[in-house]
């Protein structure tokens, strides 16, 4: 039996795209997941896959490269935003993170990491320092390697601003008077860690401002800017990457989930003149199964599905649906507090007291959505980027239906 308990009681038997069915037939919705962009069995995906495993399971690019794993390193480097970026693979978003952060300390020859309370980068050492947040705190290596600072949240600001440019303000203030020359010297920071929407921490956009501010303190101080995009990337927010709606260059991109259509792969983007050689990654590979075979087709299908499928322009076209039928609920019940989101990443604030009764209940209606942020009482909605006008709608009035049921 398992003995920590996931948070549905279901089996999963098959999946479509954004619909999955359990082992007794039972249909359902799935706005919980991340795993994949595409949703499950996408054709190019599995056609893909299917090919690729009789000619080759799993030679480890250690040794050597395969064509498509060559094929899928240039790919990347032409996608993320960084202007000549170079790419290693690992296999977990935690492993990249914890790459990334490895590189920073390696590039800078510096120790210390800044990240943001609320913030997930994963659950292995480095990755796991960073990620501040209930439970993981207490079991992660305790050194004075990691700082941390509040992260922007424009629905209640940790800073107890009116708005959120002044939360913005007062953090990037807070980093540059109360962490800079007092928790780390400035010349000790090797690398600023963030997510570009924190989704773990409650679904939480910031304004420009802050990430412009982390990339002028990442200047300032010699230290290099991380962007974690395992949630955000490959179209999740409506742009191939959330730090596009910022407009600002990281030093370092960090990639999972979404990257494979749903099979286990991630990998580490940063800007080419960064370091000469990386005593880690033989090839560009960290890791025996990182840059997997199967993987590397499933990823080269999924960016091809994309771009055929004009997928980043249906994930902002679905936010904007989403969005509007959430804020409309804001107003109707007063129990639903904030409405927030870009594209395929939206979340719904509703009382502590509702949370997991509201969970429960979609599920019954056949919608699979969790709740993440401090008192767990944000509604994640994060369909997958293939997902329909059609089943936006279902979704939305699925939702409507509980939340009414609730009043
Ligand atoms: C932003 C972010 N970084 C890193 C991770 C860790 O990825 P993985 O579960 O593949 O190790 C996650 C997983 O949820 C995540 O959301």
């Amino acid at each position: 039996m398992l003995k920590c308990k996931p948070p549905f009681p279901l089996v999963i038997s098959k999946g479509y795209k954004a619909e999955v069915w359990d082992s007794r037939g039972n249909r359902y919705l799935d706005f919980s997941g991340a795993a994949t962009s595409l949703g499950q069995a996408h054709p190019k995906v599995v056609e893909a896959v299917k090919k690729g495993v009789e000619r080759i399971t799993g030679f480890t690019g250690l040794i050597a490269p395969t064509e498509p794993y060559l094929k899928l390193m240039e790919e990347l480097s032409s996608l993320v935003p960084l202007e000549k970026a170079s790419v290693a693979y690992a296999t977990t978003g935690s492993e990249a993170s914890d790459f990334a952060i490895q590189l920073a300390k390696y590039a800078t020859g510096r120790q210390v990491i800044l990240s943001f309370y609320g913030a997930y980068h994963g659950l292995t050492g480095y990755a796991l320092q960073s990620s501040p947040t209930e439970g993981m705190r207490r079991v992660a290596p305790r050194t004075s390697e990691s700082v941390y600072a509040p992260y922007p949240n424009c629905h209640k600001c940790p800073m107890a601003a009116e708005d959120c440019e002044e939360c913005s303000y007062l953090i990037l203030e807070f980093i540059r008077e109360q962490v800079l020359g007092r928790a780390v010297e400035p010349e000790d920071l090797a690398g600023i860690i963030v997510e570009p929407i924190q989704s773990h921490g409650g679904i939480l956009v910031p304004p420009k401002s802050f990430l412009r501010g982390l990339r002028e303190i990442a200047d300032e101080t010699g230290a290099l800017l991380i962007v974690d995009e395992v949630y955000t990337g490959f179209g999740r927010t409506g742009k191939w990457f959330g730090v596009q709606h910022f407009e600002v260059e990281p030093d370092i991109v960090v990639l999972g989930k979404g990257i494979a259509g749903g099979l286990p792969l991630s990998a580490v983007a940063f800007k080419e003149d960064l370091v000469n050689s990386w005593y880690l990654c033989s090839g560009g590979s960290l890791g025996t199964f990182a840059g997997h075979y199967l993987s590397v087709l499933a990823s080269l299908a999924t960016i091809q599905a994309i771009k055929e499928e004009n997928l980043v322009e249906n994930a902002w076209r679905r936010g904007e649906q989403m969005s509007k039928g959430l804020k409309e609920m804001v107003q109707e019940f007063d129990f639903v507090y904030d409405a927030r989101g870009l594209g395929c990443v939206q979340g719904l604030e509703v009382d502590v007291e509702i949370a997991e009764k509201l969970v429960l209940s979609l599920f019954k209606r056949g919608l699979l959505a969790i709740t993440v942020g401090r008192h767990h009482n944000v509604l994640k909605l994060t369909p997958p980027i293939t997902v329909t006008e059609e089943q936006v709608e279902e979704a939305l009035s699925i939702l409507r239906a509980s939340l009414t049921e609730l009043k």
